[in-house]
């Protein structure tokens, strides 16, 4: 056996048993070759497969701009790396990593594209990220709910009190000692009533429900400056109209945490925040210049403030910025989509990695 035959034998054997789906391309597109795990993955054979285009066997309708962008990619040189949702020749839809590069012009051979099968875990990403969702929701309720309560019914017993013991008491008490005590109370009901007002706002204001997100983040801000003795500077622009409640209640969580993380850690005494609605996006920025930090080192950190900015504007399909170096300050942005925010079950994402250190 020459030397050449042996490397053929090679290659056959290896697209033979290789675990990774593997679809040879030649010239005008058409499909040269498939491997058998090609044939298991999506239901077509080699003989179904020659003389036609992947895209036309596997790329559902939808996707196929999409695709045909990738291709255009691949074919300068580019290594096209996506997860994506391809179609099995009974119509089900498959979660692949598909990977496409452009090889040497052998036999015909133009590109080589690779899927391997990740449905099991993009379902079970969807699945956390519904139970994240929920989880989320659950929390925000019951926020309410506290908020609520304190804010109604324990605001209410606590100002009867007051009543009480101002007009009433007061007056009714027969000696000086007897007046003295009963101010006490009331300074301490007095107390009481600014606790409990302070905890219902922290838990979750009443205006982000009734009013919506600005009339929320103006109370939210004298409050925190008055406690902080922080200086914020607030621009806002177009965000005096109600939006849809996850993104309002989205907006509100990011800049409350981010005032939050300003107070506790960058040792600052004023902090920019800016939100404005654009026609697509709401936009949040706020920035101080504090100490800063690495955002990496905090990856791992047990602090949840971060991960749950990350996370809210992940479940509504926008895009949240940490950036940061030492000494020089902090500045988180988030853009919520103000259309059509996903529904529980996010759709499944599609994220392509361009390596183009190939020639
Ligand atoms: N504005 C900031 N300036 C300086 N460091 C910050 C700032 N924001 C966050 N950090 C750093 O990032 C870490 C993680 O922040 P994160 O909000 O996730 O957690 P945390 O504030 O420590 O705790 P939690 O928010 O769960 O109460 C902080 O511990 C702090 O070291
Ligand atoms: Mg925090």
């Amino acid at each position: 056996m020459n030397d050449l035959q042996e490397r053929s034998d090679l290659l056959d054997e290896l697209l033979e048993q290789t675990p990774q789906s593997v679809a040879l391309i030649g010239a005008d597109n058409l499909i040269v070759q498939v491997n058998p795990e090609f044939t298991r993955l999506f239901g077509y054979t080699q003989e179904e497969c020659r003389d036609r285009t992947l895209h036309e066997l596997i790329v559902p309708v939808e996707l196929q701009d999409a695709a045909a962008a990738f291709s255009n990619l691949v074919l300068p040189g580019h290594r096209v790396d996506v997860e994506v949702e391809r179609q099995r020749k009974d119509g089900s839809r498959v979660h692949v990593l598909s990977v496409s590069f452009r090889i040497k012009s052998v036999g015909g051979v133009r590109l080589c594209v690779t899927h391997r099968d990740i449905t099991r875990r993009k379902l079970s990403e969807i699945g956390l990220r519904a139970l994240s969702a929920k989880l989320m929701r659950a929390h925000e309720t019951e926020r309410r709910r506290l908020a609520c309560e304190l804010h109604d019914e324990i605001g209410q017993q606590l100002t009867g009190l007051q009543v009480l013991l101002g007009r009433g008491l007061y007056h009714q008490a027969t000696s000086e000692p007897m007046q003295t005590r009963i101010d006490e109370a009331r300074s301490i009901v007095d107390n009481l009533f600014v606790r409990v007002r302070n905890l219902s706002c922290d838990l979750r204001p009443v205006e982000l429900d009734h009013l919506g997100l600005l009339p929320a983040l103006l109370t939210h801000i004298e409050r925190y400056s008055q406690r902080t003795a922080i200086q914020v500077s607030f621009d806002h622009h177009g965000i005096d109209r109600r939006f849809d409640s996850r993104v309002e209640t989205a907006a509100f969580r990011i800049v409350q945490e981010s005032l939050t993380n300003c107070a506790r850690h960058s040792g600052v005494d004023r902090v920019n925040v800016s939100v404005w609605a654009a026609t697509e996006t709401l936009n949040i920025r706020i920035d101080d210049r504090g100490c800063g930090f690495v955002p990496t080192e905090v990856l791992g950190s047990r602090g949840s403030g971060i991960f749950g900015m990350r996370e809210r504007v992940r479940l509504l399909g926008g895009l949240f910025t940490v950036e940061s170096v030492k000494t020089a300050g902090a500045t988180i942005t988030a853009q919520l989509p103000l259309t059509d925010p996903p529904t529980a079950e996010p759709a499944a994402s599609t994220h392509a990695n361009l390596d183009s250190t190939r020639g």
